[in-house]
Protein backbone atom coordinates (compact mmCIF):
# COMPACT_ATOMS: atom_id res chain seq x y z
CA UNK A 1 0.00 0.00 0.00
CA UNK A 2 1.29 3.62 -0.86
CA UNK A 3 0.76 6.31 1.32
CA UNK A 4 0.91 10.44 0.87
CA UNK A 5 -0.27 13.11 2.80
CA UNK A 6 -2.14 14.43 -0.58
CA UNK A 7 -3.80 12.59 -3.33
CA UNK A 8 -4.99 14.72 -6.83
CA UNK A 9 -6.79 12.87 -9.22
CA UNK A 10 -6.54 14.97 -12.60
CA UNK A 11 -3.69 17.06 -13.84
CA UNK A 12 -5.81 20.01 -15.36
CA UNK A 13 -4.87 23.39 -14.05
CA UNK A 14 -6.87 23.01 -10.85
CA UNK A 15 -5.17 19.43 -10.07
CA UNK A 16 -1.62 20.92 -10.74
CA UNK A 17 -1.94 24.04 -9.33
CA UNK A 18 -3.06 22.42 -6.30
CA UNK A 19 -0.34 20.13 -6.58
CA UNK A 20 1.87 22.65 -6.38
CA UNK A 21 0.67 24.11 -3.08
CA UNK A 22 0.39 20.83 -1.95
CA UNK A 23 3.97 20.09 -2.34
CA UNK A 24 5.00 22.75 -0.27
CA UNK A 25 3.72 20.78 2.85
CA UNK A 26 3.84 17.09 2.16
CA UNK A 27 3.78 13.96 -0.52
CA UNK A 28 1.33 14.74 -3.06
CA UNK A 29 0.69 12.00 -5.83
CA UNK A 30 -0.93 13.55 -8.87
CA UNK A 31 -2.51 10.52 -10.70
CA UNK A 32 -4.01 10.89 -14.38
CA UNK A 33 -5.37 8.30 -16.88
CA UNK A 34 -3.39 9.05 -19.75
CA UNK A 35 -0.23 11.67 -20.51
CA UNK A 36 -0.38 14.79 -17.82
CA UNK A 37 -1.32 17.17 -20.52
CA UNK A 38 -4.20 14.51 -22.18
CA UNK A 39 -6.84 17.25 -19.60
CA UNK A 40 -10.14 19.26 -20.46
CA UNK A 41 -7.79 22.68 -19.45
CA UNK A 42 -5.29 21.92 -22.34
CA UNK A 43 -8.06 21.94 -24.98
CA UNK A 44 -9.18 25.51 -23.36
CA UNK A 45 -9.02 28.08 -26.40
CA UNK A 46 -10.74 31.12 -24.90
CA UNK A 47 -9.00 31.90 -22.02
CA UNK A 48 -9.38 33.25 -18.53
CA UNK A 49 -12.18 35.42 -17.44
CA UNK A 50 -10.44 38.39 -14.62
CA UNK A 51 -10.83 41.80 -13.93
CA UNK A 52 -7.58 43.09 -14.76
CA UNK A 53 -8.21 46.76 -17.21
CA UNK A 54 -9.31 49.85 -14.88
CA UNK A 55 -12.40 50.45 -17.39
CA UNK A 56 -13.47 46.77 -15.46
CA UNK A 57 -15.08 46.52 -11.89
CA UNK A 58 -15.76 42.93 -9.98
CA UNK A 59 -19.22 44.21 -9.57
CA UNK A 60 -19.38 44.24 -13.34
CA UNK A 61 -18.15 40.92 -13.19
CA UNK A 62 -19.89 39.53 -10.26
CA UNK A 63 -23.41 40.61 -12.39
CA UNK A 64 -22.80 39.33 -15.82
CA UNK A 65 -21.90 35.75 -13.82
CA UNK A 66 -25.03 36.04 -11.84
CA UNK A 67 -27.00 36.98 -14.94
CA UNK A 68 -26.13 33.86 -16.70
CA UNK A 69 -26.30 32.02 -13.84
CA UNK A 70 -30.23 32.35 -14.14
CA UNK A 71 -30.71 32.61 -10.17
CA UNK A 72 -28.48 29.45 -8.96
CA UNK A 73 -25.61 31.29 -8.50
CA UNK A 74 -24.07 31.33 -4.90
CA UNK A 75 -23.87 35.10 -5.05
CA UNK A 76 -20.55 34.44 -1.82
CA UNK A 77 -18.73 32.02 -4.16
CA UNK A 78 -19.24 34.16 -6.96
CA UNK A 79 -17.86 37.42 -4.96
CA UNK A 80 -14.89 35.00 -3.35
CA UNK A 81 -13.63 33.34 -6.90
CA UNK A 82 -14.22 36.64 -8.93
CA UNK A 83 -12.20 39.01 -6.21
CA UNK A 84 -9.62 36.60 -5.83
CA UNK A 85 -8.71 36.46 -9.22
CA UNK A 86 -6.36 38.76 -9.75
CA UNK A 87 -3.96 37.10 -7.45
CA UNK A 88 -4.17 33.87 -8.79
CA UNK A 89 -3.02 35.37 -12.47
CA UNK A 90 -0.28 36.88 -10.80
CA UNK A 91 1.31 33.89 -9.48
CA UNK A 92 0.57 32.26 -13.15
CA UNK A 93 2.62 34.43 -14.61
CA UNK A 94 5.41 34.36 -12.10
CA UNK A 95 5.45 30.89 -12.51
CA UNK A 96 6.29 32.03 -16.16
CA UNK A 97 3.13 32.61 -18.54
CA UNK A 98 2.76 35.09 -21.20
CA UNK A 99 -0.67 36.62 -21.60
CA UNK A 100 -0.32 38.26 -24.69
CA UNK A 101 0.02 41.79 -24.16
CA UNK A 102 -0.48 45.66 -26.44
CA UNK A 103 0.77 48.51 -26.66
CA UNK A 104 -1.66 51.06 -24.83
CA UNK A 105 -0.25 54.86 -25.10
CA UNK A 106 3.06 53.67 -25.04
CA UNK A 107 2.46 50.90 -21.79
CA UNK A 108 2.24 47.78 -22.25
CA UNK A 109 -1.26 46.12 -21.58
CA UNK A 110 -3.04 42.50 -21.35
CA UNK A 111 -4.78 42.32 -24.21
CA UNK A 112 -8.42 40.93 -23.25
CA UNK A 113 -10.83 38.94 -25.56
CA UNK A 114 -14.32 39.70 -25.42
CA UNK A 115 -16.79 36.60 -25.00
CA UNK A 116 -20.52 35.76 -25.06
CA UNK A 117 -22.13 37.14 -21.83
CA UNK A 118 -19.32 39.58 -20.74
CA UNK A 119 -20.39 43.44 -20.50
CA UNK A 120 -16.58 44.08 -20.79
CA UNK A 121 -13.27 42.85 -22.61
CA UNK A 122 -11.50 40.75 -19.71
CA UNK A 123 -10.55 36.97 -20.90
CA UNK A 124 -6.52 36.90 -20.59
CA UNK A 125 -5.56 34.89 -23.47
CA UNK A 126 -2.28 33.12 -25.20
CA UNK A 127 -3.27 33.95 -28.40
CA UNK A 128 -5.97 30.55 -29.11
CA UNK A 129 -4.23 28.67 -26.81
CA UNK A 130 -4.26 29.46 -23.90
CA UNK A 131 -5.12 25.88 -21.98
CA UNK A 132 -2.10 24.44 -23.58
CA UNK A 133 0.11 27.17 -22.67
CA UNK A 134 -1.19 27.07 -18.91
CA UNK A 135 -0.46 23.09 -18.77
CA UNK A 136 2.86 23.01 -20.14
CA UNK A 137 3.41 26.05 -17.66
CA UNK A 138 2.19 24.12 -14.54
CA UNK A 139 4.01 20.37 -15.63
CA UNK A 140 7.42 21.74 -16.16
CA UNK A 141 6.69 23.46 -12.70
CA UNK A 142 5.78 19.87 -11.57
CA UNK A 143 8.88 18.33 -12.54
CA UNK A 144 11.19 20.25 -10.47
CA UNK A 145 8.91 19.25 -7.01
CA UNK A 146 10.48 16.42 -5.49
CA UNK A 147 7.68 16.12 -3.47
CA UNK A 148 5.24 15.11 -5.93
CA UNK A 149 5.01 11.89 -7.98
CA UNK A 150 3.21 12.44 -11.56
CA UNK A 151 1.75 8.85 -11.73
CA UNK A 152 0.18 9.33 -15.71
CA UNK A 153 -1.34 6.14 -16.92
CA UNK A 154 -2.96 5.33 -13.75
CA UNK A 155 -6.76 5.75 -13.41
CA UNK A 156 -8.66 5.47 -10.24
CA UNK A 157 -11.21 2.58 -10.09
CA UNK A 158 -13.16 3.55 -6.70
CA UNK A 159 -12.23 5.60 -3.50
CA UNK A 160 -12.10 3.87 -0.61
CA UNK A 161 -14.14 5.41 2.58
CA UNK A 162 -14.79 4.56 6.21
CA UNK A 163 -18.57 3.24 5.08
CA UNK A 164 -18.12 0.80 2.74
CA UNK A 165 -15.61 -0.95 5.48
CA UNK A 166 -18.38 -0.96 7.58
CA UNK A 167 -17.29 2.11 9.74
CA UNK A 168 -20.86 4.28 8.51
CA UNK A 169 -21.23 6.40 11.49
CA UNK A 170 -17.63 8.05 11.01
CA UNK A 171 -17.76 7.72 7.06
CA UNK A 172 -14.60 9.65 5.01
CA UNK A 173 -12.58 9.54 2.28
CA UNK A 174 -9.45 7.00 2.91
CA UNK A 175 -8.08 6.55 0.16
CA UNK A 176 -8.82 5.05 -3.70
CA UNK A 177 -7.96 1.96 -5.76
CA UNK A 178 -5.91 3.11 -8.41
CA UNK A 179 -5.31 0.36 -11.64
CA UNK A 180 -1.64 0.75 -13.06
CA UNK A 181 -2.68 0.42 -16.89
CA UNK A 182 1.15 -0.59 -17.47
CA UNK A 183 0.82 -3.75 -15.45
CA UNK A 184 -2.71 -3.85 -15.72
CA UNK A 185 -2.91 -4.49 -11.47
CA UNK A 186 -4.87 -2.04 -8.69
CA UNK A 187 -3.11 -0.88 -6.42
CA UNK A 188 -3.96 0.40 -2.79
CA UNK A 189 -3.41 4.66 -2.54
CA UNK A 190 -4.06 5.46 1.32
CA UNK A 191 -4.55 9.54 1.96
CA UNK A 192 -6.45 11.53 4.36
CA UNK A 193 -6.78 13.94 1.55
CA UNK A 194 -8.24 12.96 -1.35
CA UNK A 195 -8.56 15.67 -3.97
CA UNK A 196 -10.89 14.94 -7.48
CA UNK A 197 -9.72 16.91 -10.44
CA UNK A 198 -10.97 15.08 -13.21
CA UNK A 199 -12.67 17.89 -15.29
CA UNK A 200 -16.17 17.07 -16.86
CA UNK A 201 -18.47 14.64 -18.64
CA UNK A 202 -18.44 15.66 -22.54
CA UNK A 203 -17.78 12.18 -23.32
CA UNK A 204 -21.49 10.70 -22.56
CA UNK A 205 -22.72 12.81 -25.15
CA UNK A 206 -22.03 11.60 -28.68
CA UNK A 207 -21.41 15.12 -30.57
CA UNK A 208 -18.58 16.82 -27.90
CA UNK A 209 -15.71 19.80 -27.93
CA UNK A 210 -14.20 17.60 -24.91
CA UNK A 211 -10.67 15.17 -25.48
CA UNK A 212 -11.44 11.14 -24.79
CA UNK A 213 -10.68 11.71 -21.36
CA UNK A 214 -14.23 13.91 -20.16
CA UNK A 215 -15.85 10.44 -18.79
CA UNK A 216 -17.25 11.95 -15.93
CA UNK A 217 -15.09 9.74 -13.60
CA UNK A 218 -14.81 12.21 -10.61
CA UNK A 219 -18.53 12.88 -10.37
CA UNK A 220 -19.05 8.86 -11.05
CA UNK A 221 -16.67 7.96 -7.81
CA UNK A 222 -18.08 10.32 -5.46
CA UNK A 223 -21.19 9.22 -6.39
CA UNK A 224 -20.39 5.40 -5.70
CA UNK A 225 -18.81 6.78 -2.59
CA UNK A 226 -22.21 8.38 -1.22
CA UNK A 227 -21.11 12.30 -1.86
CA UNK A 228 -23.62 15.04 -2.63
CA UNK A 229 -23.96 15.53 -6.57
CA UNK A 230 -25.64 18.88 -7.47
CA UNK A 231 -27.28 20.25 -10.45
CA UNK A 232 -26.19 17.72 -13.27
CA UNK A 233 -28.68 18.69 -15.52
CA UNK A 234 -27.23 22.17 -16.25
CA UNK A 235 -24.87 20.74 -19.55
CA UNK A 236 -23.75 23.51 -21.23
CA UNK A 237 -23.75 22.89 -24.87
CA UNK A 238 -21.17 25.34 -27.31
CA UNK A 239 -22.60 26.77 -30.07
CA UNK A 240 -19.37 26.41 -32.37
CA UNK A 241 -17.94 22.92 -32.75
CA UNK A 242 -16.38 22.47 -36.31
CA UNK A 243 -18.60 20.90 -38.47
CA UNK A 244 -16.71 18.49 -40.92
CA UNK A 245 -16.98 14.77 -40.95
CA UNK A 246 -12.98 14.15 -40.38
CA UNK A 247 -12.72 16.66 -37.70
CA UNK A 248 -13.94 15.42 -34.15
CA UNK A 249 -14.70 17.12 -31.04
CA UNK A 250 -12.52 20.52 -32.35
CA UNK A 251 -13.75 24.07 -30.54
CA UNK A 252 -14.52 27.12 -32.51
CA UNK A 253 -13.57 29.38 -29.96
CA UNK A 254 -16.19 32.23 -28.59
CA UNK A 255 -13.31 34.68 -29.16
CA UNK A 256 -13.94 34.74 -32.81
CA UNK A 257 -17.63 36.00 -32.26
CA UNK A 258 -16.14 38.21 -29.70
CA UNK A 259 -14.39 39.63 -32.42
CA UNK A 260 -17.10 40.15 -34.85
CA UNK A 261 -17.85 36.78 -35.70
CA UNK A 262 -21.57 36.56 -37.16
CA UNK A 263 -23.68 33.45 -37.12
CA UNK A 264 -25.30 32.71 -40.63
CA UNK A 265 -28.24 30.36 -41.60
CA UNK A 266 -27.89 28.28 -44.60
CA UNK A 267 -29.25 30.88 -46.51
CA UNK A 268 -26.94 33.49 -45.34
CA UNK A 269 -29.31 35.41 -43.02
CA UNK A 270 -27.67 36.90 -39.56
CA UNK A 271 -30.06 34.96 -37.57
CA UNK A 272 -29.21 35.53 -33.86
CA UNK A 273 -30.62 39.18 -34.21
CA UNK A 274 -33.89 37.60 -33.91
CA UNK A 275 -33.63 35.32 -31.09
CA UNK A 276 -31.74 37.88 -29.20
CA UNK A 277 -30.84 41.68 -29.11
CA UNK A 278 -27.12 40.60 -28.14
CA UNK A 279 -27.11 38.76 -31.45
CA UNK A 280 -24.16 36.47 -32.05
CA UNK A 281 -22.67 37.32 -28.74
CA UNK A 282 -26.04 35.90 -26.43
CA UNK A 283 -25.10 33.99 -23.70
CA UNK A 284 -24.80 30.48 -24.83
CA UNK A 285 -27.64 28.84 -23.78
CA UNK A 286 -29.40 31.07 -26.13
CA UNK A 287 -27.13 30.63 -28.87
CA UNK A 288 -27.03 26.88 -29.15
CA UNK A 289 -31.07 26.73 -28.43
CA UNK A 290 -31.36 29.68 -31.78
CA UNK A 291 -28.85 27.27 -33.75
CA UNK A 292 -30.76 24.23 -32.71
CA UNK A 293 -34.18 25.63 -33.58
CA UNK A 294 -32.85 26.98 -37.30
CA UNK A 295 -30.98 23.92 -38.33
CA UNK A 296 -34.25 22.37 -37.74
CA UNK A 297 -36.37 24.88 -39.31
CA UNK A 298 -34.22 24.70 -42.03
CA UNK A 299 -33.91 20.64 -42.44
CA UNK A 300 -29.95 22.26 -42.50
CA UNK A 301 -26.59 19.94 -41.06
CA UNK A 302 -25.36 23.22 -39.22
CA UNK A 303 -25.17 26.85 -39.79
CA UNK A 304 -21.90 29.11 -40.46
CA UNK A 305 -19.54 31.76 -38.51
CA UNK A 306 -18.38 34.57 -40.93
CA UNK A 307 -15.10 36.34 -39.89
CA UNK A 308 -14.79 37.35 -43.02
CA UNK A 309 -14.91 40.92 -42.16
CA UNK A 310 -11.37 40.86 -40.33
CA UNK A 311 -8.68 40.59 -42.44
CA UNK A 312 -6.54 37.53 -43.08
CA UNK A 313 -3.39 38.72 -40.88
CA UNK A 314 -5.38 39.75 -37.61
CA UNK A 315 -6.96 36.02 -37.95
CA UNK A 316 -3.64 34.55 -38.53
CA UNK A 317 -2.40 36.27 -35.43
CA UNK A 318 -5.18 36.06 -33.29
CA UNK A 319 -6.51 32.95 -33.89
CA UNK A 320 -3.31 30.49 -35.21
CA UNK A 321 -4.68 27.34 -33.88
CA UNK A 322 -8.01 27.54 -35.31
CA UNK A 323 -7.05 28.68 -38.89
CA UNK A 324 -4.39 26.21 -39.13
CA UNK A 325 -6.68 23.63 -37.83
CA UNK A 326 -9.89 24.43 -40.62
CA UNK A 327 -6.98 25.21 -43.22
CA UNK A 328 -6.29 21.41 -42.67
CA UNK A 329 -9.85 20.40 -43.23
CA UNK A 330 -10.02 22.60 -46.38
CA UNK A 331 -11.43 25.85 -45.33
CA UNK A 332 -10.04 29.32 -44.82
CA UNK A 333 -11.47 31.21 -42.55
CA UNK A 334 -10.35 34.62 -43.71
CA UNK A 335 -12.06 33.72 -46.71
CA UNK A 336 -15.28 31.64 -46.18
CA UNK A 337 -17.42 31.38 -43.01
CA UNK A 338 -16.93 28.46 -41.13
CA UNK A 339 -19.48 24.95 -40.77
CA UNK A 340 -20.26 24.66 -36.86
CA UNK A 341 -22.81 23.19 -35.04
CA UNK A 342 -23.40 23.02 -30.93
CA UNK A 343 -22.03 20.01 -28.84
CA UNK A 344 -21.47 18.81 -25.25
CA UNK A 345 -19.08 21.71 -23.90
CA UNK A 346 -18.94 21.82 -20.03
CA UNK A 347 -20.94 20.30 -17.35
CA UNK A 348 -22.08 23.66 -14.94
CA UNK A 349 -22.92 20.84 -11.81
CA UNK A 350 -20.79 18.35 -10.24
CA UNK A 351 -19.98 16.95 -6.67
CA UNK A 352 -21.42 19.40 -4.54
CA UNK A 353 -18.57 21.88 -2.52
CA UNK A 354 -17.97 24.85 -0.37
CA UNK A 355 -15.42 27.70 -2.26
CA UNK A 356 -13.04 25.29 -0.42
CA UNK A 357 -13.30 22.22 -2.53
CA UNK A 358 -14.90 20.88 0.75
CA UNK A 359 -17.33 17.87 -0.62
CA UNK A 360 -19.92 16.19 1.93
CA UNK A 361 -17.85 13.76 2.66
CA UNK A 362 -14.99 14.54 4.98
CA UNK A 363 -11.69 13.72 3.77
CA UNK A 364 -12.68 14.48 -0.14
CA UNK A 365 -12.55 17.51 -1.87
CA UNK A 366 -13.30 18.51 -5.38
CA UNK A 367 -12.20 21.20 -7.73
CA UNK A 368 -12.42 22.23 -11.01
CA UNK A 369 -14.92 21.51 -13.11
CA UNK A 370 -16.06 18.13 -11.69
CA UNK A 371 -17.35 20.83 -8.56
CA UNK A 372 -20.22 22.37 -8.19
CA UNK A 373 -19.34 25.64 -6.13
CA UNK A 374 -22.14 27.60 -6.94
CA UNK A 375 -19.80 30.07 -8.97
CA UNK A 376 -22.28 29.00 -12.56
CA UNK A 377 -25.57 28.09 -11.30
CA UNK A 378 -28.04 27.24 -14.20
CA UNK A 379 -25.13 28.76 -16.78
CA UNK A 380 -21.52 29.24 -16.90
CA UNK A 381 -20.61 32.18 -18.30
CA UNK A 382 -17.72 31.55 -20.63
CA UNK A 383 -14.05 31.50 -19.44
CA UNK A 384 -14.79 31.45 -15.83
CA UNK A 385 -14.12 28.23 -15.26
CA UNK A 386 -9.94 28.33 -15.79
CA UNK A 387 -10.56 30.71 -13.15
CA UNK A 388 -12.48 28.84 -10.54
CA UNK A 389 -10.06 26.01 -10.55
CA UNK A 390 -6.95 28.52 -9.95
CA UNK A 391 -8.77 30.05 -7.31
CA UNK A 392 -10.80 27.06 -5.38
CA UNK A 393 -7.67 24.91 -5.90
CA UNK A 394 -5.70 27.91 -3.82
CA UNK A 395 -8.27 27.99 -1.10
CA UNK A 396 -8.52 23.88 -0.76
CA UNK A 397 -4.35 23.84 -0.26
CA UNK A 398 -5.03 26.63 2.28
CA UNK A 399 -7.66 24.97 4.08
CA UNK A 400 -6.21 21.76 4.41
CA UNK A 401 -2.89 22.60 5.72
CA UNK A 402 -4.60 24.36 8.09
CA UNK A 403 -5.31 20.99 10.07
CA UNK A 404 -2.34 19.10 8.53
CA UNK A 405 -0.43 18.37 11.69
CA UNK A 406 -3.57 17.07 13.60
CA UNK A 407 -4.72 14.82 10.93
CA UNK A 408 -1.18 13.22 10.94
CA UNK A 409 -1.67 12.34 14.10
CA UNK A 410 -5.27 10.43 13.69
CA UNK A 411 -5.29 6.82 13.65
CA UNK A 412 -4.99 5.22 10.59
CA UNK A 413 -7.07 2.29 9.35
CA UNK A 414 -5.49 -0.31 7.72
CA UNK A 415 -7.37 -0.74 4.41
CA UNK A 416 -8.22 -3.73 2.10
CA UNK A 417 -5.65 -4.67 -0.59
CA UNK A 418 -7.88 -4.92 -4.07
CA UNK A 419 -8.94 -8.33 -4.66
CA UNK A 420 -9.35 -9.18 -8.24
CA UNK A 421 -10.75 -13.04 -7.62
CA UNK A 422 -10.38 -15.35 -10.61
CA UNK A 423 -12.03 -12.67 -13.06
CA UNK A 424 -11.24 -13.45 -16.82
CA UNK A 425 -9.92 -11.02 -19.26
CA UNK A 426 -12.98 -9.13 -21.01
CA UNK A 427 -13.89 -11.28 -23.71
CA UNK A 428 -16.30 -9.49 -26.22
CA UNK A 429 -14.99 -5.95 -26.63
CA UNK A 430 -17.66 -5.04 -29.09
CA UNK A 431 -19.87 -5.00 -26.12
CA UNK A 432 -18.08 -2.66 -24.17
CA UNK A 433 -18.02 -0.23 -27.62
CA UNK A 434 -21.31 -0.98 -28.56
CA UNK A 435 -22.80 0.48 -24.84
CA UNK A 436 -20.59 3.57 -25.26
CA UNK A 437 -22.17 4.51 -28.46
CA UNK A 438 -25.56 3.63 -27.50
CA UNK A 439 -24.82 5.90 -24.28
CA UNK A 440 -23.79 8.63 -26.31
CA UNK A 441 -26.20 8.56 -28.75
CA UNK A 442 -29.10 8.20 -26.31
CA UNK A 443 -27.79 10.87 -24.21
CA UNK A 444 -27.06 12.90 -27.76
CA UNK A 445 -31.00 12.42 -28.91
CA UNK A 446 -33.27 12.31 -25.48
CA UNK A 447 -31.39 14.37 -23.24
CA UNK A 448 -29.91 17.04 -25.52
CA UNK A 449 -30.55 20.88 -25.91
CA UNK A 450 -34.21 20.60 -25.62
CA UNK A 451 -35.61 17.90 -23.48
CA UNK A 452 -38.89 16.78 -22.80
CA UNK A 453 -40.21 14.31 -19.92
CA UNK A 454 -41.01 11.35 -22.45
CA UNK A 455 -37.69 11.35 -24.29
CA UNK A 456 -35.77 11.77 -20.33
CA UNK A 457 -38.10 8.32 -19.55
CA UNK A 458 -36.89 6.92 -22.46
CA UNK A 459 -33.49 7.07 -21.66
CA UNK A 460 -33.79 6.47 -18.30
CA UNK A 461 -35.30 3.32 -18.52
CA UNK A 462 -32.74 2.19 -21.21
CA UNK A 463 -30.04 3.63 -18.86
CA UNK A 464 -30.79 1.34 -16.18
CA UNK A 465 -31.02 -1.63 -18.70
CA UNK A 466 -27.29 -0.37 -19.27
CA UNK A 467 -26.06 -0.32 -15.83
CA UNK A 468 -26.82 -3.93 -14.94
CA UNK A 469 -24.99 -4.90 -18.23
CA UNK A 470 -22.17 -2.97 -17.05
CA UNK A 471 -22.46 -4.32 -13.66
CA UNK A 472 -22.39 -7.57 -14.60
CA UNK A 473 -19.34 -6.99 -16.73
CA UNK A 474 -17.41 -4.97 -13.82
CA UNK A 475 -17.96 -8.27 -11.54
CA UNK A 476 -16.59 -11.25 -13.65
CA UNK A 477 -14.23 -9.23 -15.70
CA UNK A 478 -10.48 -7.42 -14.99
CA UNK A 479 -10.98 -4.38 -14.97
CA UNK A 480 -9.65 -2.07 -17.79
CA UNK A 481 -9.74 1.63 -18.70
CA UNK A 482 -12.34 1.21 -21.01
CA UNK A 483 -14.62 -0.99 -18.74
CA UNK A 484 -14.25 1.44 -15.90
CA UNK A 485 -14.78 4.98 -18.51
CA UNK A 486 -18.16 2.65 -19.69
CA UNK A 487 -18.86 2.17 -16.13
CA UNK A 488 -18.55 5.60 -15.08
CA UNK A 489 -20.28 7.38 -18.35
CA UNK A 490 -23.16 5.32 -17.46
CA UNK A 491 -23.49 5.94 -13.86
CA UNK A 492 -23.05 9.91 -14.90
CA UNK A 493 -25.31 9.70 -17.95
CA UNK A 494 -27.81 8.33 -15.32
CA UNK A 495 -27.64 11.02 -12.78
CA UNK A 496 -28.03 13.80 -15.57
CA UNK A 497 -31.73 12.23 -16.36
CA UNK A 498 -32.21 11.67 -12.99
CA UNK A 499 -31.36 15.55 -12.53
CA UNK A 500 -33.35 16.39 -15.37
CA UNK A 501 -36.49 15.06 -14.44
CA UNK A 502 -36.67 16.27 -11.18
CA UNK A 503 -36.37 20.11 -12.26
CA UNK A 504 -39.99 20.54 -14.24
CA UNK A 505 -38.80 23.79 -15.20
CA UNK A 506 -36.58 25.82 -17.98
CA UNK A 507 -34.11 27.55 -16.50
CA UNK A 508 -30.26 28.11 -18.25
CA UNK A 509 -29.11 25.49 -19.86
CA UNK A 510 -32.13 23.17 -18.73
CA UNK A 511 -35.17 23.32 -21.39
CA UNK A 512 -37.95 21.21 -21.58
CA UNK A 513 -41.16 21.64 -24.03
CA UNK A 514 -43.14 20.17 -21.00
CA UNK A 515 -42.33 23.10 -18.64
CA UNK A 516 -41.07 25.88 -21.08
CA UNK A 517 -41.29 28.69 -18.14
CA UNK A 518 -38.61 29.40 -15.22
CA UNK A 519 -40.33 28.71 -11.97
CA UNK A 520 -39.00 30.45 -9.13
CA UNK A 521 -41.31 29.37 -6.51
CA UNK A 522 -40.81 25.75 -6.97
CA UNK A 523 -37.16 25.10 -8.16
CA UNK A 524 -35.07 28.20 -7.17
CA UNK A 525 -33.11 25.70 -5.61
CA UNK A 526 -29.71 23.40 -6.34
CA UNK A 527 -30.59 19.92 -7.90
CA UNK A 528 -29.36 17.85 -4.74
CA UNK A 529 -28.89 13.78 -4.99
CA UNK A 530 -26.79 11.61 -2.85
CA UNK A 531 -26.92 10.32 0.57
CA UNK A 532 -25.61 13.15 1.89
C1 LIG B 1 -14.22 29.13 -25.97
O1 LIG B 1 -13.09 29.46 -26.28
O2 LIG B 1 -15.22 29.41 -26.63
C2 LIG B 1 -14.41 28.32 -24.73
C3 LIG B 1 -14.26 29.15 -23.55
C4 LIG B 1 -15.00 28.52 -22.42
O3 LIG B 1 -15.73 27.56 -22.61
O4 LIG B 1 -14.92 29.05 -21.31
Amino acid sequence: MKEYDFVVIGSGIAGLSFALKAAKHGSVAVITKRKGADTNTAWAQGGIACVTSDEDTFALHMRDTLEAGAGLCDEAAVRTIITEGPQRIRELVDLGLHFDERDVSGHREFDLGREGGHSKRRVLHVQDVTGKEIEETLLRQLARQSHVDLLENHMAVDLITAGKLGFAAEDRCLGAYVLDEKNSEVETIRSDRIVLATGGCGKVYLYTTNPDIATGDGVAMAWRAGAVIANMEFIQFHPTCLFHSKAKSFLISEAVRGEGGILRNNLGEDFMKRYDPRGSLAPRDIVARAIDEEIKRLGAQCVFLDITHQSPEFIKERFPNIYETCLRFGIDMSKQPIPVVPAAHYQCGGIKTDVNGATSLPGLYAIGEVACTGLHGANRLASNSLLEGLVVAHRACEAMTRDIAVLRKARKVSLPEWESGDVQDVDELVVIYHNWDEIRRLMWDYVGIVRTDKRLQRASARLRNLQQEIHDFYWNFKVSVDLLELRNLATVAAVIVDSALSRKESRGLHFTLDYPETNDRRFRHDTLLGRG
